[in-house]
C-alpha cells in the first residue's frame, strides 16, 4: 500500500481536481476536501454530470469457483488474496457511503458466497443506518444451503447468473453440472422467502433465441425478472466477443412483436429496461450498455475487495481508500468520496473496444 490515500493501478495518473490524465510522471494528489467544507460532510454525492450516486456495488472477493467462458475461461488464476476487506472495514465503508446518500448496496465478487463470513457481511450492511436495500449477485452455487441464513441476515434482493436453461450448455459455459439443483433452489427461494429474485444471462448470438423462448416460459408463473446483458468486450474475451456479440434488439424486437410492454426506467431503478405482459407473472429485462445514453442515469460507484474505488466499470484506473477503512476514518472517507465527484467519467468507451483496466468482470462483478 502506498503512502498516498489513493493509488492508481496503471500507468496513467489522474488528479482528483481535474479530469485530464497525467500520463508522464507522478503528481501527488490532493486528498479529500479542504477542512472548511467539513460541515458539508453529509452532502449527498453528486457527480459532475448532476447524477446522484445512491448505489454502491461492493466486491468482497475476486475469487470465483466458476469458469464462465466469457469471464474466467480457465478459472481463477493464482492464489486467492488473503487480505480481502474485513467485516469491520466493510462496516466503516458502508457507514461512510450511507452518510453521503447511498441507499442500496449490492454485494458482488468474484463469487461472494465463497466467503465464510458472507452472512455477517449481509447483516452488517443491513444494519447500517440509511441503507434501505441489500442485494447480492451470485452464481447460485449451493444456493439451497445458504438461502435461510441469507434471508435471516436481511438480504432483500438476489441476482443469480444463469446463462442457459439447458444443463449441457450450462456445463459447457460454467464448468459446473449444477443447473438442475440451481433451478430447484430458485424455486425454493420463490416459495419460502421474500427475497426478490432476478436472473442474469449474457446475450450471445448462438444462445439468444433459445434462451428467450425458455425464459418467457419460465416467467409465465414465476415472479422473477429474467434479464439479458449485452456481452461486453474486455481485454480477455475479444475472440469470443467478436464471434458472439449480438445487439439487444434481437430480443426486444421479438418482445415488442409479441405483446410485451417496456417500462420506463425510474431514477432508482437499475440499468435494465423491463418488459411485462398481461399473461405473464414475471418480466423479461434488457441491459444494453452499448445502447445510446446508457450511462446518462448512472447512479453507482464500485469498490473492489481490496478497497479500491472504481468510478466507472471501465475506467483507466482506480483509487485506494483502504487507509480510511483500516483507521475507521469516516470523515476522511467522506471527504475523499466528495473529491472524486468531478472526475467520475461521463460514460464508458466500450464502443472503441476500450475496457480500461477491466480485463474480465470477475474483479468487480459486472
Ligand atoms: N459481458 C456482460 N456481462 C458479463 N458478466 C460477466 N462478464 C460479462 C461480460 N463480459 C455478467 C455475468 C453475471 C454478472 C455478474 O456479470 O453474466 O451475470
Ligand atoms: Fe462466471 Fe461470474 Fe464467476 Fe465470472 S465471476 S466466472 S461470470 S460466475
Amino acid at each position: 500500500m502506498s503512502d498516498n490515500n489513493f493509488e492508481i493501478d496503471n500507468a496513467q495518473w489522474y488528479s482528483p481536481t481535474s479530469a485530464s490524465p497525467i500520463i508522464d510522471g507522478y503528481r501527488p494528489m490532493m486528498i479529500g476536501a479542504p477542512a472548511d467544507q467539513a460541515d458539508e460532510s453529509y452532502r449527498p454525492l453528486t457527480d459532475g454530470f448532476a447524477r446522484r450516486l445512491t448505489y454502491l456495488r461492493l466486491s468482497i472477493t475476486d475469487f470465483c469457483n466458476f469458469r464462465c467462458e466469457y469471464c474466467l475461461p480457465n478459472g481463477y488464476q493464482g492464489k486467492r488474496p488473503d487480505d480481502e476487506l474485513s467485516v469491520p472495514e466493510i462496516a466503516t465503508l458502508v457507514r461512510g457511503f450511507a452518510q453521503v446518500g447511498t441507499k442500496k448496496v449490492r454485494i458482488t465478487g468474484g463469487e461472494p458466497s465463497i466467503r465464510r463470513d458472507v452472512v455477517e457481511i449481509i447483516k452488517t450492511i443491513k444494519q447500517t443506518k440509511g441503507i434501505e436495500t441489500v442485494a447480492m449477485t451470485s452464481n447460485g452455487y449451493k444456493l439451497g444451503k445458504h438461502l435461510a441464513s441469507w434471508q435471516a441476515a436481511g438480504l432483500d434482493q438476489l441476482n443469480i447468473s444463469m446463462d442457459s436453461f439447458d444443463a449441457a450448455t450450462f456445463y459447457k459455459m460454467t464448468g459446473f453440472n449444477t443447473l438442475p439443483q440451481l433451478l430447484a433452489d430458485m424455486d425454493t427461494l420463490l416459495t419460502t422467502t421474500d427475497i426478490k429474485l432476478k436472473i442474469n444471462s449474457i446475450l450471445m448470438a448462438e444462445t439468444a433465441f433459445e434462451n428467450l423462448i425458455q425464459a418467457i416460459d419460465y416467467v409465465k408463473d414465476r415472479a422473477v425478472t429474467y434479464r439479458f446483458i449485452e456481452f461486453m468486450q474486455t481485454s480477455d474475451n475479444s475472440d469470443l466477443f467478436f464471434a458472439q456479440h449480438a445487439q439487444s434488439d434481437i430480443i426486444t424486437d421479438y418482445l415488442l412483436e409479441h405483446g410485451w410492454q417496456p417500462h420506463q426506467r425510474g431514477s432508482a431503478d437499475g440499468p435494465a429496461v423491463e418488459y411485462s405482459h398481461p399473461n405473464y407473472v414475471g418480466r423479461i429485462g434488457m441491459i444494453a450498455p452499448y445502447a445510446a445514453h446508457f450511462c446518462d442515469t448512472c447512479n453507482r460507484l464500485r469498490v473492489s475487495s481490496q478497497g479500491k474505488v472504481h468510478l466507472c466499470l471501465f475506467d483507466q484506473g482506480n483509487y485506494d481508500i483502504r487507509q480510511h477503512l483500516q483507521q475507521n476514518d469516516i470523515a476522511g472517507l467522506v471527504n475523499t468520496l466528495h473529491s472524486f465527484m468531478p472526475i467520475k467519467p461521463e460514460h464508458h468507451h466500450l464502443h472503441d473496444s476500450n475496457s480500461g483496466i477491466m480485463h474480465n468482470l470477475s474483479i468487480i462483478g459486472g
